[in-house]
């Protein structure tokens, strides 16, 4: 029997008493709920997930190979602590190789992470006090702002429209917000709008820092995939390494998600700050997996493969969506599509938000979608669904526009 009192024992910052026993049904539970459903209401077909937030292949075989090397050495057996020199300096030759970035010091400028998720998670604990505040943008990826709330902190949202080309207006921050602001968050090519930021936006990002006494948090999870424009590194503006830092990953660029690695390059001041925070949450990643990176990082290249498929993919995803009305172009990176929701069905029922509409598609075409309400009413298609090659893939993504076209939408 389960002791009732470890109910009481809960911390605020989780629910407290009311942890696990809140009715609130987050939107990812609702998708796998209307997943469910739909599946169960129309046995024997098949549902077609543009909802996954990441990558549908396994890592590279070189990669794997490398990893399998190393796994049997018996020097790579230990805690890695802060993470070997060989990884540092990879990362730095990748940032110089792929984004034209110079004069970063593996030594004192870059640090491992168990995965970006887990350095924006544990960034918060070196820079903010109770009160202090986090500059968001939304939609976005929350996990800064979530432990920065956990320490005390207070999260101002930036909003990212349409109108503003989902970039954040800084004007529009209040001053009482800059002037207790510590960190602002920005992460681009962006998840989930897929829009890039260039240079323009982030010299104006840096005089923005230096003017209220900020530090970037610069998430470049989805760097190196970009379309049609060069792949694009804060670090290499002059400046950046006066207020900022960058966090990249091995997740996205090279299909390694489930390996967790990443690291974050910049600021000295900010990099020493969070290796010593890391230091009292983990031991480092695993040695074999840093060797094995180094291999991802110094084949850069592998990356292209990766994006050339996601493009072509997406492409096909924007095209058929053109056709039936909807108002879309190619993203500039990542590998989604942001997509404003139509108002409803040509003399039938409407939308009320992007809930609704990703529902509606589950349930009615079970085409599964990630749906966004924060700024405007948008879903997210994704272009990892799983195909165990192109005529696999051609063949999904020709019975997505069969199931999309039976269906008259009004704008
Ligand atoms: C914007 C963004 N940042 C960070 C991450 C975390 O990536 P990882 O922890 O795998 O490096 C993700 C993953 O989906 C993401 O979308």
């Amino acid at each position: 029997m389960e002791e009732p009192y470890i109910q009481e024992l809960f911390a605020e910052r989780i629910g407290g008493k009311k942890f696990g026993k809140e009715d609130k049904i987050y939107k990812f539970e609702k998708i796998k709920r209307a997943k469910r459903e739909a599946l169960k209401n129309n046995p024997g077909v098949e549902l077609i997930d543009l909802g996954v937030g990441e990558p549908d292949e396994k890592a590279f075989d070189m990669v794997i190979d490398a990893l399998k090397r190393e796994a049997e050495k018996p020097e790579n057996r230990g805690y890695a602590d802060n993470g070997i020199e060989e990884f540092k300096e990879a990362a730095v030759r990748y940032l110089e190789n792929v984004f034209g970035v110079k004069g970063i010091d593996p030594e004192t400028e870059v640090v491992h992470a168990i995965g970006s998720k887990s350095a924006l998670a544990m960034m918060p604990s070196a820079f903010i006090n109770p009160g202090d505040m986090v500059i968001m943008t939304v939609p976005g990826y929350p996990v800064f702002g979530t432990h920065a709330q956990w320490y005390g902190g207070i999260v101002y949202n930036v909003m990212l429209t349409k109108e503003n080309s989902f970039l954040p207006d800084f004007n529009s921050i209040p001053l009482e917000v800059c002037a207790k602001a510590k960190v602002m968050v920005l992460n681009y090519p962006n998840n989930p709008t897929g829009v890039c930021a260039d240079e323009n936006f982030y010299h104006r990002a840096i005089e923005f820092a230096k003017k209220h006494k900020i530090l970037l948090v610069i998430d470049a999870a989805y760097a190196a995939l970009t379309y049609n424009r060069k792949p694009f590194s804060f670090l290499s503006l002059p400046g950046a390494k006066d207020v900022g830092v960058e966090i990249h990953s091995l997740s996205k660029s090279f299909n390694m998600t489930g390996w967790r690695i990443a690291f974050v390059a910049g600021n000295m001041r900010a990099v020493q700050a969070f290796a010593m925070v890391k230091d009292n949450y983990d031991s480092g990643q695993f040695k074999a997996i840093q060797k094995a990176g180094v291999v991802a990082l110094d084949n850069y290249y592998l990356t292209d493969t990766i994006k050339s498929k996601y493009e072509r993919r997406l492409k096909k995803l924007v095209g058929t969506l053109q056709k039936l009305g909807f108002e879309v172009k190619m993203p500039e990176g990542t590998f989604y599509l942001y997509v404003e929701i139509p108002k409803g069905m040509k003399g039938g029922r409407r939308f009320k938000n992007a809930e609704e509409f990703s529902q509606f598609l589950i349930k009615e075409k079970l085409i599964s979608t990630v749906p966004w309400d924060d700024a405007g009413h948008f879903v997210r298609f994704s272009a990892t669904f799983e195909a165990k090659d192109v005529d696999a893939e051609g063949r999904i993504l020709e019975e997505v526009e069969k199931r999309l076209g039976e269906l008259q939408f009004e704008f």
